[in-house]
């Protein structure tokens, strides 16, 4: 297993999207534990990129439960259904990505920390149902762009066999 993420510090964000990816790879290859990936996939984007928090919240039934993350302690669960909370059940809820610029300018959003000022998240849809979602936090306005929205929705499709063998 690889064990130290290489990225040089100057590269272009797409292009440490990429390398990124291509090493969390080889670091989950041969390991079919969703928890463990997970675990590594947030201390991989968090150690990369230094956002404020990355972490993955769980489909249980009508709610997303927290799972792995990196940062400050946060909101357990977050209603998906019969009406979503805040940007995760909204994403949950609509099987889609969803950058917020500016979280006070989301209604509903559900604030873990006054500290977050931006946020994306990016759920692993299958058969039309969001199973998880990763949710990252800045503490910078206007953190997040296409680029991101790339990167981390291709980093989350690493899950999608492992979630289905689990
Ligand atoms: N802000 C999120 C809640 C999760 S925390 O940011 C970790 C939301 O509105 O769904």
């Amino acid at each position: 297993m690889a064990e130290i993420i290489h990225i040089p510090e100057n590269a272009e964000k797409a292009v440490k999207y990429k390398i990124l990816k291509e090493q969390l790879l080889l670091i989950l290859e041969g390991e079919n534990d969703l928890v463990a990936n997970m675990a590594n996939i947030v201390a991989a984007i968090k150690e990369v990129f230094g956002f404020f928090w990355v972490g993955f919240y769980l489909r249980k039934g009508a709610e997303l439960v927290l799972g792995p993350f990196q940062g400050p302690v946060a909101c357990i669960r977050i209603q998906v259904e019969p009406i979503p909370r805040g940007v995760c059940g909204t994403s949950a809820a609509k099987n889609k990505t969803i950058l917020v610029p500016d979280v006070e300018k989301f209604p509903g959003h559900i604030a873990c920390s006054s500290l977050s000022k931006s946020e994306i998240v990016v759920p692993l849809v299958i058969n039309n149902r969001t199973v998880l979602v990763l949710d990252v936090d800045s503490k910078e306005l206007n953190a997040f762009d296409d680029q991101d929205k790339a990167g981390l929705e291709s980093i989350v499709e690493i899950l999608l066999e492992v979630y289905q063998t689990n």
